[in-house]
């Protein structure tokens, strides 16, 4: 089977991508990736030379490039997972989600409508949602009320996929998982960001209250989903995937601070994101009842085995975070850390 990976080179991508290699011989993956600052080459190190792998660098909005891949390389099968895929980046600056996250969508969906693709399995996310009050969990009917640019177009993307299935008959399935975590994950996000900071004694940044509850899953737990889904998932349905471990950030913060030895000063509460949900919270029983699939990872080991992977991979993060990330962090952080410092005497920030 031939499977074309979209946003292979970054966190979840990468993860896929070497552990299907690894576990399915017959597979061959052609991924499909714009290098954008998420997208990390030096993240499919271990399967560079395998040859029933292949790199393409592209952007999924350009229809020729799209167009000539899919004529060349006829896969049966589709897993797209690019996508610009951090909110606090598509609060500063919403313009590339749309483009990316709804174009992009849109490109990849005709291709496979006119290459009659077999499966087109749409990568999304537990936060089209929005946030949700306890002690709720959303089913796959749970309506849909996305927050932020960036969730509010992946709900579009994912309603823009279903209609492919329902107008066009394109074997469309839809994931939405709950927040990953785990090695090569760019350290903008909560975990990776702590870890990073707290590993050099740099603060940690919570905002407002540290009390918003986040569904932690563990990226491999993730990625076996998403197989389970390609291999035994319905045509036309949507799949949640959830990590059964629903933490307030503050506590997860505290356990990395815990486990890295550091002291919980150098937490610094700062501004609150704009919009911020509460509290996302999933039901997997569909897909749990339909394929057998359920997390593995506890988060005790998962976290463990995360941040053994930062401390023993700290150039990999110099690396990552020189050049635009300084600027993104800048943006992100320092107004924030300006106007908490005003109100609470103290700074934040990196
Ligand atoms: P990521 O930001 O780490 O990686 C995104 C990848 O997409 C990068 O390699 C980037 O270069 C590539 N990309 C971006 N724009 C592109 C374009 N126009 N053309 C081609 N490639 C492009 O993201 P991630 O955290 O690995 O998330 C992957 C997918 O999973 C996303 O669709 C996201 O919405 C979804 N998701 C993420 C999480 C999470 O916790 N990270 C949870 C649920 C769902
Ligand atoms: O729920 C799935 C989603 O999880 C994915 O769709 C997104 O692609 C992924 O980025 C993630 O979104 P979140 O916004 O939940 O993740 P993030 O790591 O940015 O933030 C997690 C929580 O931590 C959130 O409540 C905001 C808070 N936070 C985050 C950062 C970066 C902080 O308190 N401080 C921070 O510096």
């Amino acid at each position: 089977m031939k499977i074309l990976v979209t946003g292979g080179a970054g966190f979840i991508g990468s993860a896929f991508v070497r552990q299907t290699l690894r576990g399915k011989p017959e597979v061959h993956i052609v991924n499909l990736d714009k290098l954008t600052y998420a997208g990390n080459l030096e993240n499919l190190a271990p399967v560079a030379a395998d040859p029933r792998y292949r790199f393409v660098r592209g952007d999924i909005c350009d229809e020729a490039l799209v167009e000539r891949l899919f004529e060349d390389e006829k896969p049966e099968t589709v897993v797209h997972f690019a996508a610009e895929s951090h909110v606090d980046r598509s609060i500063l600056s919403p313009e590339p989600v749309f483009q990316t996250n709804l174009r992009g969508t849109f490109t990849l969906l005709e291709a496979a409508r006119r290459a009659r693709t077999r499966r087109f399995v749409h990568v999304s996310t537990d936060e089209v949602y929005g946030s949700i009050d306890p002690p709720a969990e959303a089913d796959e009917n749970f309506p849909l009320r996305p927050s932020s640019p960036y969730s509010a177009s992946k709900a579009g993307s994912d309603l823009l996929a279903l209609s492919y299935w329902t107008t066009y008959r394109l074997p469309v399935v839809v994931t939405r998982a709950s927040n990953n975590y785990g090695p090569y994950h760019f350290p903008e996000k909560l975990i990776p960001l702590m870890i990073s900071n707290a590993l050099e004694d740099k603060p940690l940044p919570i905002y407002g209250d540290g009390m918003q509850v986040r569904d932690w899953l563990f990226v491999e737990d993730h990625c076996r989903a998403i197989l389970a889904v390609v291999e035994q998932g319905r045509d036309g349905e949507i799949y949640n995937i959830g990590g059964n471990c629903s933490l307030p950030n503050i506590e997860v913060v505290r356990r990395i601070l815990r486990t890295t030895c550091k002291p919980e000063r150098l937490m610094k509460t700062v501004r609150d994101r704009p919009g911020h949900d509460r509290r996302y919270a999933l039901s997997s029983e569909k897909i749990r009842r339909e394929t057998g699939w359920t997390p593995l990872v506890e988060f005790e080991s998962g976290l463990a085995e995360t941040i053994a992977w930062y401390r023993d991979n700290q150039d990999w993060v110099r690396r990552v975070r020189s050049g635009e990330y300084q600027n993104y962090y800048s943006r992100n952080y320092h107004n924030r850390d300006r106007e908490m410092g005003a109100m609470s005497g103290e700074r934040a920030g990196g």
